[in-house]
């Protein structure tokens, strides 16, 4: 059972929303009374990067302003919330093929070089390690892991370059051409999921 899981949901449909629903149900299959929970929903207050944060992630910690100071604050908070989890999961809506704006936001603002990844002589490594993460992806028409699927593989990738390899998917994908067999499979995924 996990002892803290990180629940992130993205999606802009609100109560519509399949993958909150879903991130909901595969929270509950797998934590017990005892597991602490955290709940980032990202469409509502992850700034989008910029030059100012860049040049304030790059300055800390030696001598930042109190302005620098505060926005790395946001990204320290966002990568602590991770580090206190030992499973996260996260609602992947499919938007115009890829991820939603603001799960992008997230993403950019947890990976840092030097905090959650660095190089060395043996390529990038990951500094998030020894976390499960599992995605719950929904999509109208794109099928999970096609070739213009840019969403999953995607968020895949940033999940492992930060350190967070084992990483499951339940997929309702195809939503508009087959909601029921969408569903099915989702719900197989669900409950196939250790808990
Ligand atoms: C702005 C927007 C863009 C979308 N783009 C795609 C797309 O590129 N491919 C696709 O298969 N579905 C697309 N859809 C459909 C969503 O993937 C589908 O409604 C899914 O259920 C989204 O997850 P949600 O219900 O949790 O928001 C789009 C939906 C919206 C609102």
């Amino acid at each position: 059972m996990p002892r803290t899981i990180l629940h992130i949901d993205s999606s802009i449909t609100g109560s519509q929303s399949v993958t909150r629903r879903l991130t909901a149900e595969i929270v509950n299959r797998i934590s017990a009374p005892d597991t602490e929970m955290l709940y980032r929903d990202v469409t509502t207050g992850v700034p989008a990067i910029d030059g100012d944060w860049f040049a304030a992630v790059r300055q800390t910690p030696k001598s930042p302003s109190a302005a620098q100071q505060a926005l790395v604050n946001v990204s320290d908070a966002l990568i602590d919330e991770i580090r206190r989890a030992d499973t996260l999961v996260i609602g992947l809506p499919v938007y115009n093929f890829s991820v939603p704006a603001q799960l992008k936001n997230w993403l950019d603002q947890i990976a840092r070089a030097g905090v959650t990844f660095r190089y060395s002589e043996a390529g990038p490594e990951g500094l998030l390690t020894g976390k499960r993460a599992i995605i719950a992806m929904a999509s109208g028409g794109t099928p999970a892991e096609s070739p213009v699927d840019f969403a999953w593989p995607y968020l895949r990738h940033m999940l492992g370059f930060v350190g967070i390899t084992d990483v499951t998917l339940v997929a309702a994908d195809r939503m508009a051409i087959d909601a029921k067999a969408a569903e099915h499979s989702a719900q197989e995924a669900i409950a196939a999921l250790a808990a």
